[in-house]
């Protein structure tokens, strides 16, 4: 919309994306007009995601942690991620993950769980009203 009705065209859209939810519209929209996709809400929060049973496979196999698999496949896809951690042990768990790289079969299993209705935060659509 910011397009359309100005014109300019964004460096970077920061958007509710995590493998639970992850834009691929916006995504590819974004790649043809060359803004960076930021992810918000990366780890979903810190929640379900980081139980859920492809990441935890992911995580195992790497000896990992779940949060590293999450931050580790938005990285893979080019995606600026930027996960909040107010514990130092998330917070040095979280940098360690720049180093980790994930297979074909890895990025697929997580891809998989996308959903349409996977969205945490507040749609921006009807935000506000
Ligand atoms: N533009 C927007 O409208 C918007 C909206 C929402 C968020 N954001 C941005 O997105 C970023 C973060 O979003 P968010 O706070 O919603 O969620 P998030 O980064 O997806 O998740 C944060 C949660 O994950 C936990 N966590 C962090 N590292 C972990 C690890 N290694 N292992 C296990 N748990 C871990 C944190 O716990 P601890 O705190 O205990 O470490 C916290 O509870 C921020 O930069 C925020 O500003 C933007």
């Amino acid at each position: 919309r910011i397009v359309e009705a100005t014109g300019v065209v964004p460096a970077v859209n920061q958007i509710e994306l995590h493998p639970g939810f992850q834009q691929r519209e916006a995504r590819s929209y974004h790649e043809a007009h060359k803004i960076v996709t930021q992810s918000w809400s990366p780890l979903g929060q810190g929640k379900d995601l980081l139980t859920r049973a492809p990441i935890v496979r992911v995580a195992d196999k790497h000896r990992r942690s779940p949060a590293q698999v999450v931050i580790a496949w938005h990285l893979a896809h080019g995606l600026a991620v930027i996960p909040k951690a107010s514990d130092l042990e998330h917070l040095s768990d979280n940098f360690a993950a720049r180093d980790l790289i994930l297979d074909e079969e890895d990025m697929a299993a997580i891809d998989a769980l996308d959903s349409p209705v996977g969205r945490l935060g507040p749609d921006p659509r009807s935000f506000g009203g």
